[in-house]
């Protein structure tokens, strides 16, 4: 089916798993057991090889979801874990040794921030934290004994891009890998494995999901690494729980309906709030301010396939007012739009980094990020276009300054 878009094909991916065609349904039904049986030693023997024995080794549902993420991702083979972070914790812990070093974008999801500085070091891996906006200090960074290079492709809330196919070239000429997350741009965005990554990481619970009703996490990368993953996930107990596969996977099947709109509605959103008054800054791949806008025209394929997150900064207090006051004016003003702290669902949802992921970073360490408190980012829903812009303009208009 390969010359049909990516689109149609994932409605027909995933349709047999582990030798099982599910007695041919139009939709696969979820598989509500633990275990499955065997008739003699050698079918289990076969059965815990080749098929599904124990939910925690192989699950039907968890492989279904796999297939998808492959075809999506353009990656050999997928793993489904319990969440995005298991799927990290997991994969470093499997791929790392003592004495390793790790190259890490100082641009990334806070609790992956953690795991670098807090835990990675904890089992004697060395992890440097660098700004991979400056393609020359990470490479300048680079040590005999780094084995994976890791970052996202944009990084919350700033949008702060990584070079992929620059990082991928760099990692390969030391022997190493390329890790990155793409949970923020999702691969109807961008494919990193067609950029020269090794190993992709999504916390499907995001936008690739969209309905917020579950959690899940995978990885896509060779046969050889995720062979070596197989083994591992069973005995870390980070597994995806199989309601939760068998949810994605009927989400799945809107994705790209979905994850289109949310990332026209970013980019149209971004445009219009630019234009606005009460606006110091808008940060979003696809307007002409952004800062690394020829990295955003290379790596993504146009302007409204980008990303479905936006962050706005209201001005601070001129008057001696907390930017606080402004933020609350602002939220108050809201009709539809939440605040949450989660991001990709199909509901537009807000929040406030200064008092959420941000709020333990200090403020000057925060201001040379470009996060002030007077920051929202927004994670941008289906809902109508023009609305959506309504919506912001007149909870923009309802700050009193
Ligand atoms: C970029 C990124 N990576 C990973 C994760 C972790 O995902 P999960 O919450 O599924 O563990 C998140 C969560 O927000 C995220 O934003």
């Amino acid at each position: 089916m390969n010359d049909y878009s990516k689109a149609t094909e994932l409605l027909y991916t995933g349709l047999t798993a582990g030798g099982m065609d599910f007695g041919n349904p139009l939709t696969i039904p979820y598989y509500g057991t633990t275990a499955f049986k065997a008739g003699t030693v050698a079918e289990m023997q076969e059965v815990a090889r080749d098929r599904f024995s124990y939910c925690r080794f192989s699950q039907p549902n968890r492989e279904v979801l796999a297939q998808m993420v492959s075809f999506l991702e353009e990656g050999e083979k997928s793993l489904i874990f319990s969440s995005g972070m298991g799927a990290i914790m997991t994969t470093l812990m499997t791929l790392l040794a003592p004495g390793d070093a790790v190259l890490c974008n100082s641009n990334i999801y806070g609790e992956t921030f953690l795991i670098m500085t807090d835990i990675l070091p904890k089992f004697g891996v060395r992890v440097d934290m660098v700004d991979f906006c400056d393609n020359e200090a990470a490479a300048a960074a680079l040590r005999p004994e780094t084995k994976l290079i890791y970052t996202e492709v944009c990084a919350n809330p700033v949008h702060k891009m990584a070079d992929i196919p620059f990082l991928a070239k760099l990692a390969h000429g030391n022997d190493a890998l390329l890790m990155v997350d793409n949970t923020f741009t999702t691969p109807v965005a961008i494919r990193p494995i067609t950029f020269g990554a090794d190993i992709v990481i999504n916390s499907l619970t995001k936008f690739m999901n969209g309905l917020s009703d579950a959690i899940e996490g995978s990885i896509t990368a060779s046969a050889e690494i995720i062979k070596k993953l197989e083994y591992t996930q069973p005995l870390f107990g980070t597994a995806g729980d199989p309601y939760a596969a068998w949810t994605m996977y009927k989400n799945f099947g809107t994705m790209d309906l979905r994850v289109r709109r949310q990332q026209l509605n970013a980019a149209r959103l971004a445009e219009a709030l630019e234009k606005h008054p009460q606006i110091l800054k808008v940060n979003h791949p696809s307007l002409e301010s952004f800062p690394q806008k020829a990295l955003a025209e290379k790596l993504f394929k146009n302007k409204e396939t980008m990303s479905g997150m936006l962050s706005i900064v209201l001005p601070e207090g001129e008057d001696g007012r907390a930017p606080m006051v402004y933020v609350d004016q602002f939220t108050k003003a809201l009709r539809f739009v939440r605040f949450a702290g989660t991001m990709g669902g199909i509901h537009t949802t807000i929040t406030n980094p200064v008092t959420s992921s941000h709020c333990d970073v200090p403020d000057d360490k925060r201001r040379a990020m470009g996060i002030t408190p007077g920051m929202i980012r927004i994670s941008c829903g289906i809902e109508d276009t023009d609305d959506l812009i309504r919506e912001f303009e007149q909870a923009l208009d309802a700050i009193e300054r």
